[in-house]
């Protein structure tokens, strides 16, 4: 079967196709910061270029989580302009191997292009969707994911794919953003708050319900940071029409915020 691209995938591939052309950094749409830096250890980010390092739309640091060993497969899901996939690769090592799928071309150019200039030879991105991974069954040793899960329309077949893809005791180490408590609907109901990283993202234990429904365990999901830069960004798109239904920015403050979270499948 082929994943067919519903109003929601055409809607975050244009959001991204667009934020990689201007080369803006981070998931909402003005955003022109370098928040590798706050996001990530530095010694981390001092083996990639600064202009590499700064095309991150991450909203944590899933290299850390994922503790990667030399000579593992990992896949990076929504890999982006590639810089969790350059930090994977230098962490596994030649006898490793990276994997990043993503379904927006010219973040697939942009990340081939980062992996040419430093030499990344042990990393591959194939153009794909989360939901219909391009990977063969019980192949891979870790799963990373930086800011993606949460724009799926249908999360539970991306963690069901997830699960397909890696070898028994495999782990997946993610970042992403997770609400406590609901949103409020009209931010639930705005495309270009989901492209933001805010209208389509649930509740943790939403999360967690979805994760252990395809056979994950050990799951842990824990609300890090409160995600201001996110909030603001995907609010200041749809403010207008929040103005008209009464929900202020800080409604949707009260609710969002970034996660780190791991499961794994059993041996
Ligand atoms: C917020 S950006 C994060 C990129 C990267 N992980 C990073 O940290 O810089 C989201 C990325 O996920 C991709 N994406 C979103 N939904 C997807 C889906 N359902 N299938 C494949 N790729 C998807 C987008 O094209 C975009 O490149």
């Amino acid at each position: 079967m082929t994943q067919s691209p519903t109003p929601i995938h055409e809607t975050v591939r244009e959001h991204y196709a667009g934020r990689i052309k201007n080369s803006a950094s981070c998931c909402g749409p003005d955003r022109s910061c370098d928040t590798s830096s706050n996001i990530y250890p530095a010694d981390l980010l001092t083996t990639v270029p600064t202009d590499v390092a700064n095309t991150s739309y991450g909203c944590g640091d899933p290299i850390t989580l994922a503790s990667l060993k030399p000579g593992q497969t990992v896949l990076d899901l929504g890999s982006g302009a590639g810089l969790d996939c350059l930090l994977a690769s230098q962490k596994v090592g030649p006898s490793g191997h990276v994997i990043g799928v993503d379904m927006t071309p010219e973040m697939i150019e942009r990340a081939q292009a980062n992996a040419k200039r430093v030499n990344a030879a042990n990393v591959e991105f194939r153009q794909g969707y989360l939901e219909e991974l391009p990977i063969d069954s019980n192949t891979v040793d870790v799963i990373i994911s930086n800011c993606v899960i949460n724009l799926s329309p249908d999360k539970e077949k991306v963690f069901t794919e997830a699960f397909r893809v890696l070898a028994p005791g495999g782990k997946l180490a993610v970042s992403d953003i997770v609400t406590e408590g609901p949103l409020p609907e009209v931010v639930k109901k705005s495309l270009s708050a989901w492209a933001g990283c805010v209208a389509g993202a649930v509740e943790a234990d939403e999360y967690i319900g979805m994760m252990k429904a395809v056979g994950f365990t050990d799951i842990s999901v824990k609300p890090v940071f409160f995600d201001k830069e996110t909030v603001d960004a995907a609010f200041d798109d749809m403010k207008d029409v929040a103005a008209t239904m009464g929900v202020t920015r800080e409604d949707v403050y009260k609710a969002v915020y970034s996660a780190k979270i791991t499961a794994y499948k059993p041996a």
